[in-house]
C-alpha cells in the first residue's frame, strides 16, 4: 500500500478526510490526493458485494415473485442462476438470500464441493434456517420435533455403510434434543431429504413464511446427491410446501440437472447471468464513484468498457486500479491507459493465474490447444487434432478440467472455458 502511494504525484487538496489512525506521512499523502484511495469503492473478489449491483433488475424482480408465490403456497418453479466465472452469480445468490431474510424467511446456504455428500452441509444449512425462525415460533415443541429429525438426518450418513461415513466433513450439530427415529434417517438421501424438506416447510408454514436453501457451485454436487435433491424438490413442489432450493453454477448446470432427472427443466427457472451491457457497466462504475464525488469522462468509460468487456469482475478490477492511479476527478482516458497494464497484471496473477496453477501439465496442454483454436466453444476432436493425439487419450485431461471448473461442455462434443478471456490470457503466455 505504501509503495503505491509513494509512487504518486502530490496534488492540490480538494477534499480531505480525517483518518486518526494513519501514520502522519501516509496521512499527508492521502490528503494530497483528490481521488482518495482509502475511499476506493470497487470490490474485485469472489462473492464480494459490489458497491452497486448493476443490471440485475429483471432477476431481482423475478425472485420477488418467486418468494411471494411460494409463501402463499402457489405452485412456483425455483430459480437457478448460471453463468461464467466472475459474472456475479454468488453475489446475486447472496442478494436473493437477503431478500428472503427481509421477508422473515429462514435461510441457509451451502457451497457444493466435488465428491462431498450434501447431507451434512444441508443439515447445517437447515439448522441455521430453522434457528432463524425459532424465536418467533409459538410452539417450542414443534421446533424441537424438527431438530430431532434434523439430527437423525445428519447422523444417518454416519451409519455403517451409510454414504457420509468416509467423508471428512464433520458437523457436530449443537442440537441438544435426542435424534428422532423413523424419519429422515433411512440412509437413502432421496427419502431422507424429502422428509426433511417437508418437515422444515411445515415449521415455516406455521409462521406464514418460507425456507430458502441456497446452493452455490451447484454443478459440483455428486451425481447421486443431485438426483436425490431434484427428487426432493419435485416432491415438495407437489405438496406446495414453502421451501425452495435456489442454485447457482456454471453454464452446464442445466445439463447436469437434466441428465440426473428429466423433469428438472420443469422444476427450475434458469436465469443466465451474463456480462453487463454498456449502460449497466457504466452504472456499476459511476454510481459508487458519484457517492464519493468522483466521476469519469466519457472517454474513460469507453476505454473501461473496451477493457472489461462488461464482465463484472473485470469492471471492478479495472475500476479499482483506475481509481488508485487517477490524480483527480474526473477520471480520464489517460488514467485508464496508465491503469490498464496494472489491472491486467493483477488479473493475470489473481484471476487467471491462480486458476491456471490448479491444472496438471496435461490439462494445461489441453487448455493451450483450446486457446489456440479461438474463443468460441471448440469441438473436442479439434483439440485432439491440434495436439496430434487421439481424442480418447485426452478424456482424462478434459474430465479433470471439467471437474476443476475450468472448462465446461457447452454442447455435446464441444468444450469452452468457464473463465472469460481465458483464451486470450493463455495466448499471451510464453509457451
Ligand atoms: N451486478 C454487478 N454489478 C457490478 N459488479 C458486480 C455485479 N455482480 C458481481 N459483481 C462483482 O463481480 C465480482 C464477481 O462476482 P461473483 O463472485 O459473485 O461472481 P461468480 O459468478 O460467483 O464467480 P465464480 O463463478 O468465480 O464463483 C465481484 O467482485 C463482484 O463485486
Ligand atoms: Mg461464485
Amino acid at each position: 500500500m505504501t509503495l503505491v502511494l509513494e509512487a504518486r504525484r502530490p496534488r492540490a487538496t480538494r477534499r480531505t478526510t480525517f483518518y486518526p489512525n494513519l501514520r502522519p506521512q501516509l496521512y499527508q499523502l492521502i490528503q494530497s490526493e483528490s481521488v482518495d484511495p482509502v475511499r476506493n469503492p470497487y470490490a474485485p473478489g469472489a462473492g464480494q458485494r459490489p458497491p452497486e449491483l448493476a443490471g440485475r433488475d429483471r432477476e431481482l424482480q423475478q425472485f420477488e415473485v418467486v418468494l411471494e408465490r411460494v409463501a402463499r403456497g402457489r405452485p412456483e418453479r425455483s430459480m437457478i442462476l448460471t453463468g461464467l466465472r466472475g459474472v456475479g452469480k454468488t453475489v446475486l445468490l447472496n442478494t436473493f438470500r437477503s431478500m428472503a431474510i427481509q421477508r422473515l424467511w429462514g435461510t441457509g446456504k451451502i457451497e457444493a464441493r466435488p465428491e462431498q455428500s450434501i447431507r451434512r452441509p444441508v443439515a447445517a444449512a437447515l439448522h441455521m434456517a430453522v434457528r432463524e425462525l425459532a424465536p418467533r415460533h409459538r410452539a417450542p415443541d414443534r421446533i424441537e420435533g424438527f431438530l430431532g429429525v434434523l439430527k437423525a438426518f445428519a447422523q444417518a450418513g454416519e451409519e455403517p455403510g451409510g454414504k457420509g461415513r468416509s467423508r471428512v466433513h464433520r458437523w457436530q450439530p449443537g442440537i441438544d434434543v435426542p435424534a428422532a427415529r423413523g424419519r429422515a434417517d433411512s440412509g437413502d438421501l432421496e427419502i431422507d431429504l424429502t422428509e426433511l424438506f417437508v418437515d422444515a416447510a411445515s415449521v415455516a408454514t406455521d409462521l406464514g413464511v418460507g425456507i430458502g436453501l441456497f446452493v452455490d457451485e451447484m454443478q459440483d454436487i455428486p451425481a447421486d446427491d443431485v438426483s436425490a435433491l431434484c427428487a426432493a424438490c419435485h416432491e415438495l413442489s407437489q405438496s406446495g410446501g414453502p421451501l425452495i432450493v435456489v442454485g447457482a453454477g456454471l453454464p452446464h448446470l442445466p445439463a447436469v440437472l437434466s441428465a440426473s432427472k428429466s423433469y428438472s427443466e420443469r422444476l427450475f427457472r434458469y436465469a443466465r447471468i451474463d456480462r453487463l451491457d454498456r449502460g449497466s457497466a457504466d452504472q456499476a462504475l459511476l454510481a459508487p464513484a458519484e457517492r464519493e464525488e468522483v466521476t469519469f469522462t466519457q472517454d474513460a468509460l469507453d476505454a473501461l468498457y473496451e477493457a472489461a468487456d462488461g464482465y463484472p469482475y473485470f469492471v471492478q478490477a479495472y475500476g479499482k486500479v483506475a481509481w488508485d492511479v487517477a490524480p483527480g476527478s474526473p477520471i480520464t482516458a489517460d488514467d485508464i491507459k496508465v491503469a490498464a497494464p496494472e489491472a491486467e497484471s493483477e488479473l493475470a496473477v489473481g484471476f487467471f493465474g491462480s486458476r491456471y496453477e490448479r491444472a496438471t501439465p496435461a490439462e494445461r496442454d489441453y487448455m493451450r490447444a483450446m486457446a489456440a483454436l479461438g474463443d468460441e466453444p471448440v469441438p473436442t476432436s479439434a483439440v485432439a487434432d491440434e495436439l496430434g493425439r487421439k481424442p480418447s487419450s485426452l478424456s482424462p485431461a478434459r474430465d479433470g478440467l471439467i471437474k476443476k471448473g475450468l472448462i465446461y461442455s457447452a454442447e455435446r462434443g464441444l468444450v469452452a472455458f468457464t473463465v472469460p478471456h481465458f483464451g486470450k490470457f493463455l495466448r499471451a503466455q510464453p509457451t
